[in-house]
């Protein structure tokens, strides 16, 4: 293709789609805890289901771009182990490997939405507590291995993503569940 010629197409996919990724990570987070801290009352607490399964679905079709460009790229070299195993991308691995593992993460919590019925929820619920990880390994692994992030753009992501999500945190923890707004009773059939 003439207008790509001499540009490093896949790299620039990798990069854009990781940072997509990544926001859309940060958005899915932002609305899982957004429900669990019932902070928008019981009214809203099935469209932010919604749009959190929405998005943690969106992101992992963009991971699947991001890791997809990587393995494409010339210049980096990264083999299928690569992205896969973590520690054993050629290239700053321990960076990657926060990568690889987020990715795992990721995908395990992203499945889990439809296998809710057979985990429980109780289970899920708990299975959820992998979702904290998963955000702070993606931020590692950005502001690590990222040619976009490598000034003051990564602290400045890392304020605007990592902010509500520890501000929610806190929340979440000070607020006893039995304190927190419950959802309204469902209505009676007839
Ligand atoms: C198998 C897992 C992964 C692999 C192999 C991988 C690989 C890479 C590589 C090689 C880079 C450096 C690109 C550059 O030169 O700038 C990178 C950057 C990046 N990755 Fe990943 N990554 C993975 C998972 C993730 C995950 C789970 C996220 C977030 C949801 C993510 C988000 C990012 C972001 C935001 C950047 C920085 C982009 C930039 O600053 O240009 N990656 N990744």
């Amino acid at each position: 293709m003439t207008l790509a010629a001499g540009l490093p197409v896949a790299w620039l996919v990798a990069r854009a789609a990781g940072l997509v990724a990544f926001g859309v990570l940060t958005l899915s987070t932002w609305m899982g805890l957004g429900m669990s801290t019932r902070l928008l009352g019981p009214r809203y607490q099935s469209r932010l289901l919604g749009w959190h399964r929405t998005l943690a679905w969106t992101g992992l079709a963009m991971l699947g771009l991001h890791v997809g460009a990587v393995l494409a790229d010339p210049v980096m070299r990264f083999g299928l182990p690569a992205v896969l195993v973590p520690f054993a991308a050629p290239w700053r691995p321990a960076a990657i490997a926060a990568g690889v593992v987020a990715g795992w993460l990721m995908l395990m919590l992203t499945v889990s939405f439809r296998m809710r019925k057979l985990i429980g929820q109780r289970g899920w619920r708990r299975l959820h507590y992998a979702s904290f990880a998963a955000f702070v390994l993606s931020l590692g692994h950005a502001l690590a291995s990222g040619t976009d992030l490598a000034g003051i753009g990564g602290p400045v992501l890392a304020v605007i993503a990592g902010g509500p999500v520890l501000w929610l945190t806190i929340v979440r923890i000070l607020t006893p569940r039995a304190q927190r707004p419950q959802p309204a009773p469902a209505p009676a059939t007839t």
